[in-house]
């Protein structure tokens, strides 16, 4: 077993399918960030869970380079976070293939995830049905012991947590059974044009998305076209007004002040695009500075894997020894 740690280790990871939005910096990158005092974390960039369903090669790639540069633009210090590409990092894959060995067939085509993409015998990537068992690699690999998960993906958590007891049970104690930690709810950021769905990395351009890099011109018209109510009561009501609830929340969450319950959705929508803009505006001018400079991204990606990778080929050797393989 690993030796004792005193701070919390923990792997947070961002799938490289579209660009990194404000529910991905409010629900994700901000905890990461402000855990960096009390935690050991590991940020990782998951390119090979974002080629279980048809990927553009040069696309991936891009945005593998890009939220990378986005999360050290918005606070992620490489020098207490090990920030990480998964697939510069042949450990996740080389433990992949051993849990496959202790994951049942029935366990992973149960994943909702993967019920939803596959269903009316749609073809879907053989990658797409053992995308939880390479996300339980991931975590086991570096011992982690909390995952920051959304609801989308605390049953792939779970399974990872079922894998671990279930190999460290029949082989002998190797691994460390992560928990799953939650984001707090206020954080919940909502589509402004959909406010009944999630901000979600692949919302159409011109919908309801904030991205981290979007323009400030951009972000006005995508808050001036969110989707509100005839109430006409600027009030948090999520049931009855969502539109309104969910810019009243973003407004919260970028440290705005609410407008009296009598103002008009106008007046709400301008406080919301100027305390958006105040959030967005340094992160995208370090982006800018870090983005002419791809070479130094590049290298402290290289730094975190030379971090991590002596811890993660030692849980390897425990799970090779421990499964029956000759060393
Ligand atoms: N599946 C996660 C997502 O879609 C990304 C991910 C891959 C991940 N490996 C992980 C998250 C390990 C946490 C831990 O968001």
């Amino acid at each position: 077993m690993p030796t004792t740690l005193t701070r919390t280790r923990r792997l947070t990871g961002f799938k490289p399918t579209g660009r990194l939005h404000l529910g991905n910096l409010l629900g994700a990158i901000r905890p990461l960030v402000a855990a960096q005092d009390t935690a050991d974390s590991v940020a990782m960039i998951a390119d090979l869970h974002a080629m279980t369903v048809e990927h553009d090669p040069a696309r991936v790639r891009d945005l593998t380079l890009e939220q990378a540069t986005v999360l050290l633009a918005a606070g992620v210090d490489p020098d207490r976070t090990a920030l990480i590409v998964q697939s510069q990092i042949p450990e996740h894959t080389a433990l992949h293939y051993l849990l496959e060995c202790a994951t049942g067939h029935g366990e992973a085509a149960r994943m909702i995830q993967f019920r939803e993409r596959s269903a009316g015998g749609r073809p879907v990537r053989l990658s797409l049905l053992t995308y939880p068992v390479l996300m339980a690699a991931d975590i086991l690999v570096h011992d982690t012991e909390q995952v920051p998960v959304g609801d989308d993906q605390s049953q792939h958590l779970e399974l990872a947590r079922a894998v671990a007891s279930r190999f460290n049970s029949r082989y002998g104690e190797t691994f460390v059974v992560p928990e799953g930690v939650r984001p707090e709810t206020a954080a919940r950021i909502m589509d402004l044009a959909d406010p009944a769905t999630k901000m979600g990395k692949s919302s159409g351009p011109g919908a309801g998305r904030i991205g981290l890099l979007d323009p400030p011109e951009v972000v006005r018209r995508t808050v001036a076209r969110a989707v509100t109510d005839t109430v006409g009561r600027v009030r948090h009501d999520p049931r009855n007004q969502p539109g309104v609830s969910n810019l009243l929340a973003i407004l919260a969450a970028c440290g705005g002040r609410a407008p009296d319950e009598t103002a008009s959705y106008g007046t709400l929508k301008r406080e919301v695009t100027d305390a958006v803009e105040a959030v967005l505006a340094p992160i995208r001018a370090r982006h800018a500075e870090l983005a002419a400079d791809p070479g130094h991204v590049r290298s402290v990606l290289a730094d975190g894997r030379d971090r991590v990778r002596a811890a993660a080929g030692d849980t390897v050797r425990r799970a090779r020894r421990a499964i029956g393989l000759l060393e």
